[in-house]
């Protein structure tokens, strides 16, 4: 196996999945995965970090709506490793909209604001979670989120006994 197939990727649980107590049974959804947890922290995010957190996002019409959610409550930041750790995790996750998104995927499974009726009403959709979408931007938010000191280097079972 290449170095670039083991990637690190950001998980953000919005202030929704902490609220609802829903935030050990995301995790477990990635663990479950044989995704490895190598950072984590709650954080209540200002409008300044949610700017920088959504800089491509920041002149769309949703966005003062997502920052004030992202600014309603703590977040938990999760870096998490693993094989296409990228892809993988949104796959798990499953699309933005969590009126398209699959049961099995975590917003499939958990988010129900429907967001044709959030837009139209000018409010955020609540689909209570964020991951990388390309391994650059996992790297620059990683970067964001955490410091160097933050990520940890340690193997799972599966690294030692399976692989
Ligand atoms: S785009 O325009 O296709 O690039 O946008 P998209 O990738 O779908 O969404 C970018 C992030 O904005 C969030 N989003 C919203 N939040 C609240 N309310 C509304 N209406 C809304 N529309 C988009 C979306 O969930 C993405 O944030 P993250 O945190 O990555 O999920």
């Amino acid at each position: 196996m290449s170095d670039e197939m083991i990637q690190k990727s950001l998980v953000l649980l919005k202030p929704d999945a902490i609220q609802r107590g829903l935030v050990g049974t995301i995790i477990e959804r990635f663990e479950q995965a044989g995704l490895k947890i190598v950072g984590m922290k709650m954080q209540w995010v200002d409008k300044n970090f949610a700017k920088k957190h959504y800089a491509a996002h920041v002149n769309k019409k949703f966005y003062k709506g997502l920052e004030n959610f992202i600014t309603s409550g703590p977040v938990v930041a999760i870096a998490i490793e693993g094989i296409l750790a990228v892809d993988v995790i949104r796959k798990i996750v499953g699309p933005t909209e969590p009126g398209k998104a699959m049961p099995g995927t975590i917003r499939g499974d958990f988010a129900h604001h429907a967001y044709e009726y959030a837009d139209k009403k000018g409010i955020a959709i609540k689909n209570l979670i964020h991951a990388s979408d390309s391994v650059e931007s996992a790297k620059a938010e990683l970067e964001l989120w955490f410091n160097k000191n933050e990520i940890h280097s340690y193997k799972t079972v599966h690294e030692m006994h399976v692989f």
